[in-house]
């Protein structure tokens, strides 16, 4: 499973941060990125969370 963040939609909300920091880091801005485009199984569960409750939908999962 693959992670991307869309910059022009990131708000700053952190909330993908807050539930999966493994594999989202914010920057000096608050924006959001990726540290782990291609998420481990083990984090699969918990990176989708965070899809599902950014505000902003600005996290895309790739199956
Ligand atoms: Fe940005 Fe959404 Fe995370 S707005 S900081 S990608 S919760």
């Amino acid at each position: 499973m693959r992670v991307a963040v869309d910059a022009d939609r990131c708000e700053g909300h952190a909330r993908c941060w807050s539930i999966c920091p493994e594999v989202f880091e914010l920057d000096d801005e608050g924006h959001a990125f990726v540290l782990q485009p291609e998420v481990p199984a083990g984090l699969e569960a918990q990176a989708r969370e965070a899809a599902t409750n950014c505000p902003e939908r600005a996290i895309r999962v790739d199956a």
